[in-house]
């Protein structure tokens, strides 16, 4: 062998070692790479162990690649879809794309250092730019039931088909009492939707309330392996300008846009010790507005299987809270503090005017004919 074969050859020894020792220290467990591409993708989900990815592709790359093909045609499309993005991404920290001095004049960040995305606050391009490498799927929930059906569901879909997190895959899932009274609705590309049927409930109260559950079971049974995040929305409002992805996160809440400006001794929170939905004076943050919210699907499943088991508990104890599932969201919300908070830009009530605070409306409310759509007012 001559000397350069010897360089060469004594550098392959070298690396390889590097290489392994890196492995090694960079397992958490001291054991080697191939335990995390297991079949358990929770363990290798965290993110402070990202960089496995890199040595993965030295030591056997094709064979680990495979194996996420392959989960990602099974049931597991959702689990193994998300580990692969743990895998590659570099995590985007929130000076990365939040500027909260961007608007002075509104409350942008919260005591738990949450943002609160207003217009001007966000660099969009560098959010696009993160969330389109790791092809993300948008679930968005929204129940349409009796004569809701006929004057919102229409308008609802097909503005969010214009304006619902534009360039990402969304899909839709349509919760309706009845099937035959779907609209027709041409969605764009990389836009789909799945049509489920509920029971009627008789009263609105009751519809409100239900979808807490109704989310929930679907959440558990499908939502959870098809999207990255998911929205849940009422469906009496209209997209009128985009809503993108500035508005994921883990747990997100919509400011109500009648209380944003307000103090929290004027909420309307549940204010009666028996209901669980209860908010004494003095406590509180924001009024959230149970017409937007989301996150990751695992912390909305957490959302509405929490504020089920509270409304249960109400009907048990015979009293309904002053806001139904909306009481119970602001106590969820209280308890687990949102990681991310939208300014009523993104749910707008027209009828309030329009303030120098709210730049561009984003979604708006409909106009409320519950006179027409509701069997109990
Ligand atoms: C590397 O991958 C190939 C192909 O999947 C596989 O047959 C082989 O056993 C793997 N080797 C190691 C060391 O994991
Ligand atoms: C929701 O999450 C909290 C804290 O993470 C946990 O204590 C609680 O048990 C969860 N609730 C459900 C219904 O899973």
């Amino acid at each position: 062998m001559n000397v350069k074969g010897k360089v060469i050859l004594s550098m392959l020894v070298i690396s390889t070692v590097i290489v392994v020792f890196w492995e090694y220290i960079n397992s958490p467990e001291g054991s080697l790479l191939w335990i995390y591409h297991s079949k358990n993708p929770e363990v290798g989900g965290s993110s402070t162990q990202k960089g496995w990815w890199f040595p993965s592709w030295f030591s056997n790359g094709t064979h680990n690649y495979q194996e996420e093909e392959e989960e990602d045609t099974d049931k597991e499309k959702g689990r193994g879809k998300a580990r692969r993005k743990e895998d590659d991404k570099e995590e985007l920290q929130l000076w990365d794309w939040f500027n909260p001095e961007k608007r002075p004049e509104v409350v942008t960040m919260t005591e738990w250092n949450a943002p609160i995305v207003w217009e001007g606050t966000y660099n969009g391009a560098v959010l696009e730019d993160y969330y389109a490498k790791q092809k993300i799927t948008v679930g968005l929930t929204v129940f349409a039931v009796g004569r809701y059906i006929e004057h919102y569901l229409k308008e609802f879909i097909t503005s969010a088909n214009k304006y619902f997190m534009v360039g990402h895959k969304v899909i839709f899932y349509i919760m309706m009492d009845d099937l035959s009274k779907m609209p027709l609705i041409e969605l764009g590309p990389l836009r789909f939707f799945k049509v489920f049927e509920i029971k009627p409930e008789k009263r609105w109260q009751d519809i409100s309330m239900m979808r807490m559950k109704t989310i929930g079971e679907h959440i558990t049974a499908h939502i959870q392996h098809e999207v990255d995040f998911l929205f849940c929305m009422d469906v009496d409002q209209v997209f009128q300008d985009n809503f993108g992805v500035e508005t994921l996160g883990q747990s997100v809440a919509q400011l109500q846009a009648w209380w944003y400006n307000k103090y929290p001794y004027q909420f309307t929170y549940e204010r009666r010790k028996e209901s669980a939905a209860y908010i004494p004076f003095g406590e509180g943050d924001f009024y959230y507005h149970a017409a937007i919210f989301g996150g990751t699907p695992m912390q909305v499943l957490n959302i509405t299987q929490e504020c089920f088991k509270g409304i249960l508990q109400d009907k048990k104890n015979d009293i309904e809270a002053e806001w139904h599932d909306e009481s119970h969201l602001n106590k969820y919300f209280l308890l687990h503090k949102p990681t991310k908070i939208l300014s009523p830009e993104y749910c707008w009530d027209y009828h309030i005017g329009l303030p120098s605070d709210i730049k561009i409306v984003k979604l708006s409310w409909q106009t409320k004919e519950y006179n027409l759509v509701r069997n109990n007012i």
